[in-house]
C-alpha cells in the first residue's frame, strides 16, 4: 500500500502525487524542510519544528503558506492517514512553480508537500556497540542554520561515509568540529559534555536542545564552545543526535577505537535518559 502525501491542499497516494518540473525545489533546490519525529501517534517537539521552519523560512525569503494551527491539523491528519504508531514526517515548503531564473519570482505560489513513513531508530545492536564514523572537511556553504532542501554537499558526504563503510561523517570546519552529514555530534571530555555553538556552520537540531536539557536536569557539566579537532580525535566519548538516530554513540573513528571503542557511560546515561523522557512527554501529550 502507498502511503498517504499531502500536495497543495490535497491528500493523496505517494505514486499519484506529481509536481510540475518548474518547481523550483526541483531546478533550484530552493525550499527548506522538516523532519518531525511522531511517537504513538503524537509529534515530538512541533512548536520547536514550526519554529525552526519558520526561521529556515525567514532567511530564504519565503513566505509560510500555513498558519500554525493550519500546519498542526495537517500534521496530525497525515499521521492519522498513515499507518503506524511511530512515524516520521517531512515536510517542504519550496518557492513555487515559475519560469527558470535564479532571481525570485514575483507570483509563484509555494509548493507544500508533506509525507509520513515508519520511524526507524537505530536498533539495539547499534546502541549497544556504537557505530563508525569518519572525518572529513565539512565543504558546505555558510548558512548550514537554514534547514535547506538544497543537500547535495549533505549527500555526497553521507556517501563519502558509506563508501568508507562508517555511519556518519564527523565534519572539521577550520580545525573545529560543526556536525554530521545528517546529525548533531557531541564530545565528552572528562566527563563535560562539550558542543559545538549553534551558529551558521551547524544546524540547530532539535535533538541537540533536548540533549543540553537532559544535561542540566541531570547536572552533567557541559561547554558550549568551539571544539578544536585534537579535542574531537581525543575525545572519550562522541555522540550523533537526530530526530531519527536519537542519540546513539560513536564507537570508531577513521578506524581508531573513540576512548574504549565501546559506548560509554555518559553515552549510557544520556540515552536512557532521553527513552525516559521522550515515555514523559508522550504521556504528558495524551
Ligand atoms: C545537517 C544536520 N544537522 C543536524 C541534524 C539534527 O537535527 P534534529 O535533531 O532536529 O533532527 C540534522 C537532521 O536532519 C541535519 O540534517
Amino acid at each position: 500500500m502507498s502511503e498517504i502525501v499531502y500536495l497543495n491542499g490535497e491528500f493523496m497516494p505517494a505514486d499519484e502525487a506529481r509536481i510540475p518540473v518548474l518547481d523550483r525545489g526541483f531546478i533550484f533546490g530552493d525550499g527548506v524542510y522538516e523532519v518531525i519525529p511522531v511517537y504513538s501517534q503524537r509529534p515530538f517537539r512541533l512548536v520547536e519544528h514550526f519554529q525552526r521552519l519558520q526561521r529556515s523560512l525567514d532567511a530564504v525569503r519565503i513566505a509560510n503558506p500555513l498558519s500554525g494551527p493550519e500546519w498542526v491539523r495537517l500534521i496530525e491528519e497525515i499521521v492519522a492517514r498513515n499507518p503506524g504508531e511511530d512515524q516520521s514526517v517531512y515536510l517542504q515548503v519550496t518557492r513555487g512553480v515559475a519560469k527558470r531564473d535564479h532571481a525570485f519570482p514575483k507570483d509563484a505560489k509555494q509548493t507544500v508537500f508533506v509525507m509520513s513513513g515508519p520511524l526507524s531508530t537505530p536498533g539495539p545492536d547499534k546502541i549497544e556497540h556504537g557505530v563508525a564514523a569518519v572525518t572529513t572537511t565539512d565543504y558546505r556553504w555558510l548558512r548550514c542554520d537554514v534547514k535547506s532542501v538544497s543537500l547535495l554537499a549533505n549527500c555526497l558526504l553521507r556517501q563519502h561515509a558509506v563508501d568508507a563503510g562508517a555511519e556518519e561523517v564527523v565534519m572539521l570546519r577550520d580545525g573545529y568540529l560543526s556536525e554530521g552529514s545528517s546529525s548533531n555530534v557531541f564530545a565528552v571530555r572528562n566527563g563535560v559534555l562539550l558542543a559545538p555553538p549553534k551558529n551558521h556552520l551547524v544546524l540547530p537540531g532539535i535533538t541537540y536542545d533536548v540533549i543540553l536539557e537532559l544535561a542540566a536536569a541531570t547536572r552533567l557539566p557541559v561547554e558550549v564552545r568551539e571544539i578544536p579537532e585534537a579535542e574531537v580525535r581525543g575525545a572519550d566519548e562522541l555522540w550523533l543526535t537526530s530526530s531519527t538516530k536519537e542519540v546513539l554513540a560513536i564507537a570508531t573513528l577513521d578506524g581508531k577505537p573513540v576512548g574504549s571503542g565501546r559506548p560509554g557511560e555518559v553515552f549510557r546515561m544520556m540515552h536512557g535518559e532521553f527513552q525516559i523522557f521522550k515515555r514523559k512527554v508522550m504521556r504528558a501529550a495524551a
